[in-house]
Parts: C-alpha cells; structure tokens; sequence
C-alpha cells in the first residue's frame, strides 16, 4: 500500500493483477502488489540484484561512493516552461545532445538530501521541502524554470520508495537523494537552453570523508577562492564545484581532509569548506559565516543553528575573520553529505591550530540531537521529517 499512496501526481497505479499495461516500474516484484504505470520509456535492462525488499549487501563496508540503485526519475520541461509528467525509470545512461545548455555553458543545478530507516524498519526524508526551494532560488539565478516545491518533493518520495532497499539499516548510513535541474536544450550561442531536465538518481552512503567519523584536518586555501560577490557561491549550480578540484586535491596529497576557502576581496574571512559550511565554538557562543551571497545556505547549517538555539546556546552568523581560528574551542562543519563533522585542526598561515574534539563537545552534542530526529529516535518537534513508511 505504500506505492499507491506516495506515487501520487505522476504515476497512476494498478494492482499487478491487472493486465492493462504492458509498461511497469522495473521488471521486478513489489511484495505489495502494485505496480507504477504511465507513459515511461520500457524498463532499462534488469539490475544484477532482483527488486527483492531487501538486499543482501555488506554495509559496513559503504563509504561515499557511487553505488547505483534500481530507478531514477526523469521529468522535462518543454519550451514554455512546464514540466511535464515525470518518469521512473531504470537507473542507466541518459542520452543528451553534444550541445546541450549544461555540457557547453555549465548550466545546472544540483541538490542533496537523505532518507534514513528507523527503529521500526520505516523510513524518511529530512527537511525535502528547503531542497525544493534552494533549487527554485538557483534555478532563478541560472535562468531556469524549476519544479514546484510540490513536484520535487513528490519526486523524491517517488525516488525513495523506488530504491527502498537501498536505504541503509539504522546506524549503517543513508540513502543519498540526487536531484539535478540541467540545460538539456542544444544551444551555441551563449543563452539559456531551450529545454531542461529534472532528474533524481540516490545511492547509499555513509561517511563522506575518508577520516571516517575522525576528526577533520583542514587547510585554510588562500590562492584560490570559491566564489565572489555578485557571483554564484550562494546558489547550488555545478559550476561551484570543479573549480575548488584543484584545491582539494592538492591539499589532499599534503595530507589535509579538505580545504576552507576564503573570501575573495580581503582574504581574510572565513567562506566555508568545498563540500561543507563551517562553525567555531567559544563557550556558549556559536559562530558561522553569514550567507551574504557567497555562501551555500546549507539545510544542516540552518537545521543545526535552529537546534543550537534550541538548547541554549547563541548563535551568530556574521563576518569570521580568519584570526579568530586561534582563539576557538572547536570547530565542526556541516552539510547534507558530510554530517556534522568534527575538526581537530586547521592550518592556516603555516599554523597548525588544534581543537577540541570527541565526547563533551558541542559538536558531539548537536551531531547526536540532528541524527536522533533524523532517525527517529529524538522527537520531531519542528516538523522537519516526512515519513515514507
Ligand atoms: C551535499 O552535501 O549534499 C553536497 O551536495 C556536497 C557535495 C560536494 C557532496
């Protein structure tokens, strides 16, 4: 019965015993007894693993990596800016135009979100509704037409219920949601593209950095910067992300997690790590950088200062000059991918400063609050969580 009430808007359902429609949701079986039928394109070849309810998979072996589930959700959106009914298809390659918007001017958002199982075996999804509406805001910014708060979040459940199997056991991890708004159109002269695709693709995940749940050593960057005023820093587009690559790598192979970025004018305050937003702990004093344009407003940022305040502690978002790394207690980052994770050490200006880390921190204190009403067993009391079953 969970099919027939989540695959609302876009999927009609019948009972598998009906033999009206030659097309269904995959090749497998659904254990209850529904199938998804529309007018989507013939499923892709079956999956190595059969639609079983579970599956037999080691998952203490997951890391954040690519693991390709069984479906993914396709919905286009023709020239007058409406989308049309979406698809679920098998998860596989898709096929774009050599001169689509997205490969040739980088036009493309993309979002984050998680499903997490609980205790009763159930499942559901943090805060989809603030992914919808990053999206519409980026979506304004790179001159694209977005889905509705509506339709994405009614696609995500779609996602999620599809791939239940691959939403990890409790404790075990997550199932990380995909959604991408690309120029699908062909375009050649320097415009927005004529046609656009929403799309979802999920994967399970668990730790996103190597350190596991160790503590980050991270590298303050000031040669390259991440974004600047006026430009796109405070939006989720693609183009964001491959500029920092050559950050990150090198200061991977000197043996640093990640790279915090600085602002691009002064050099001096403090912008966020490439994959993640950043926080400093003084006593009772919680500080982050301000999103003023240049900062990806993160759902966990804004998630953990909802729930810092809630416990007592003040919280500022401001300007953080650089200098103020020497005088903090912790420090911890956030974000859809990364968790709360904790920093055990920043280097910047050839300084290596360290931090307090593990059991009595504050970072350790929000880390659980966060995971617990992710999971269930914390009560939801802002109404954050949807629930897929
Ligand atoms: C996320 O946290 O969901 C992100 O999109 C960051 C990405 C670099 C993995």
């Amino acid at each position: 019965m969970i099919l027939r009430r989540f695959f609302s808007s876009s999927f009609r359902l019948v009972s598998s015993s009906s033999s009206s429609s030659s097309s269904k949701l995959g090749g497998g079986c659904h254990r209850d007894g529904f199938r998804a039928v529309s007018s989507m394109p013939e499923p892709c070849q079956s999956s190595p693993l059969s639609d079983d309810e579970s599956c037999d998979f080691d998952w203490d072996s997951l890391g954040f990596g690519l693991m390709p589930t069984d479906y993914m959700y396709i919905m286009k959106c023709s020239k007058d800016g409406k989308f049309e009914r979406g698809q679920m298809s098998r998860y596989g390659n898709i096929e774009l135009s050599p001169s689509a918007g997205v490969l040739n001017y980088g036009q493309g958002l993309f979002e984050g979100l998680k499903a997490y199982r609980k205790r009763d075996g159930g499942f559901r999804l943090f805060r989809p509704d603030q992914n919808a509406l990053r999206m519409m805001t980026g979506a304004e910014r790179m001159c694209m037409p977005s889905p509705s708060i509506e339709q994405f979040v009614d696609a995500v459940k779609q996602i999620t219920i599809a791939n239940r199997r691959w939403v990890p056991p409790l404790g075990k991890g997550s199932l990380y949601i995909r959604p991408l708004l690309i120029g699908t159109g062909p375009v050649l002269g320097l415009a927005p593209a004529p046609e656009y695709t929403f799309l979802i693709y999920a994967s399970p995940v668990r730790n996103y950095f190597k350190e596991g749940s160790a503590p980050l050593n991270l590298y303050v960057e000031n040669e390259f910067v991440r974004a600047s005023r006026g430009g796109t820093g405070g939006v989720k587009t693609i183009s964001n992300y491959a500029p920092v690559l050559k950050a990150i790598t090198r200061a991977k192979s000197r043996g640093f997690s990640d790279v915090l970025y600085l602002d691009s004018v002064n050099k001096r305050d403090l912008e966020e790590v490439s994959s993640c937003n950043i926080f400093l702990v003084k006593g009772n004093v919680i500080s982050t950088p301000a999103t003023n344009g240049t900062i990806l407003p993160g759902v966990t940022r804004k998630s953990i200062i909802e729930i810092a305040r809630d416990r007592g502690y003040e919280v500022e978002e401001r300007a953080i000059n650089m200098e103020e790394l020497f005088d903090a207690h912790e420090v911890f980052c956030t974000g859809t991918a990364v968790g709360v994770a904790p920093v055990g050490s920043i280097t910047c200006m050839d300084r290596r400063i360290e931090y307090q880390t593990g059991a009595d921190t504050t970072c350790q204190e929000l880390y659980s609050t966060l995971v617990g009403i992710q999971t269930g067993t914390i009560e939801d009391k802002m109404g954050w969580t949807v629930e897929i079953s």
